[in-house]
């Protein structure tokens, strides 16, 4: 299937200012069908969830739509979505529920290719409890995360393995089927961050072996809230801290609070507008199309901007695994990537510099805490945008020479 970033970028209200956004792996901007789901669901007559009057029904409607539409986007089971303020906040949730029964000589194997989001909460939560965290490495000169280096740490002990779908700061996409299935032979769970790889793959929660999957719609052109996907019987397992008056039923004992109904509203129609670029039909299989589309366009501009990186002197690209994100991260011989980022955004170019909370993947590649500038595409690029990014890098890299 063809697909028609024009007719895609009319969709972007926010596009109109003029900026060429490389900062989607920080936070997607947003189509006018979104934004319009919002404002509907606050000026449509709402209440807390319930049947008496229309106003519970609409409130009801809309996280029940919410619960479905993330469940077609990841081919999970509805009743197993649970959202929450963001996927850290939820990702913390979970640890403190995962963790309850872990002890000394227990273990959680984390890998250093983690946002921070997939880190600090097990490490945390494993200091609490007196268990042992283990650090799976990738490989710096790669960028790949080998299966057999997160087999080697497995043992009778391992609780659970934390992984991501893909890095948000070099765009790795580790074999996350080996990866799960070594964990599930240890007999361990498996938490699988999908913030980033969802923005850019189709997915499908059982075929990943992810027993949790967290995203956050706001990275995939949805508002800014998380949710994480399980099965509901492993759910029915786990009981979180709650309120005595509030539901026991599952997902709801998951979601502390009352639930933002505009920004579930949001969601689903992120999720039926992706769908739609797929051309209709049911949402799973419209969702299947777009995301297809939406990988060899993102990939076709990728490559368009490793061709032109690659002639700039002094550039390196630390993108390099196999199979990847179109999301680049970028150093400068003698210049800082901050001011690159500065020199893009006085440009009309968006394209931020940092380790992008991705920590341990920063310093393991030897880029402390600075990490280095990061393009990330988006449905919504074009040719122009990339243009626009080769032409100010060159002009950038001009300033180095004549410096
Ligand atoms: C890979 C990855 N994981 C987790 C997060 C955290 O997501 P949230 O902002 O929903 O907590 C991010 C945010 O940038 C991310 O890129």
């Amino acid at each position: 299937m063809s697909f028609d970033v024009t007719a895609v970028r009319a969709h972007f209200p926010a596009l109109a200012a003029g900026a060429a956004h490389f900062d989607g792996p920080g936070g997607s901007q947003v189509p006018d069908v979104v934004a319009a789901a919002v404002a509907a669901t606050m000026t449509a007559p709402m209440a807390n969830r319930g049947q008496v009057t229309q106003a519970e029904r609409n409130a009801d409607a809309v996280v029940l739509a919410a619960r479905a539409a993330v469940a077609d986007l990841v081919d999970g089971d509805a009743g197993g979505v649970v959202f929450g303020r963001s996927a850290t906040s939820l990702t913390y949730d979970f640890a403190r529920v995962l963790s309850a029964g872990w002890g000394p000589g227990d273990e959680v194997v984390v890998t250093r290719l983690e946002h921070d989001a997939n880190i600090r909460p097990w490490v945390q939560a494993a200091a609490a409890r007196g268990a042992t965290v283990r650090w799976a490495e990738f490989d710096p000169a790669t960028g790949e995360l080998d299966p057999s280096t997160v087999g080697a740490l497995l043992s009778e002990r391992t609780r659970l393995v934390a992984v991501t779908g893909a890095s948000n700061l070099i765009g790795t996409r580790p074999d996350l089927p080996a990866i799960t299935a070594l964990a599930h032979a240890a007999g361990a769970w498996t938490w699988v961050d999908g913030v980033h790889l969802i923005a850019h793959a189709m997915v499908d929660v059982a075929a990943l072996g992810a027993d949790f999957f967290a995203c956050s719609p706001y990275k995939f052109l949805g508002p800014h809230c998380g949710c994480v996907i399980a099965s509901p019987a492993l759910l029915e397992t786990l009981h979180p801290d709650k309120l005595l008056p509030s539901t026991d039923a599952v997902p709801e004992r998951f979601e502390v609070g009352t639930l933002p109904y505009e920004l579930l509203a949001g969601t689903t129609a992120a999720i039926d507008f992706l769908a739609s670029l797929g051309g209709g039909g049911p949402r799973r299989a419209g969702l299947e199309t777009a995301m297809d589309a939406i990988e060899a366009h993102e990939d076709r501009l990728r490559e368009r901007i490793e061709g032109g990186v690659r002639n700039l002197p002094g550039v390196t690209v630390w993108s390099r695994a196999e199979r990847r994100t179109p999301t680049l991260l970028l150093t400068f011989a003698d210049q800082d990537a901050a001011d690159a980022y500065r020199f893009l955004a006085e440009r009309g170019v968006n394209a931020p510099a940092g380790s992008f909370y991705a920590l341990e993947a920063s310093r393991w590649l030897g880029l402390g805490d600075t990490g280095g500038l990061r393009i990330g595409l988006a449905p919504y690029n074009n040719d122009a945008d990339v243009d626009r990014l080769l032409a100010g890098l060159a002009e950038f890299s001009r300033t180095r020479r004549s410096a």
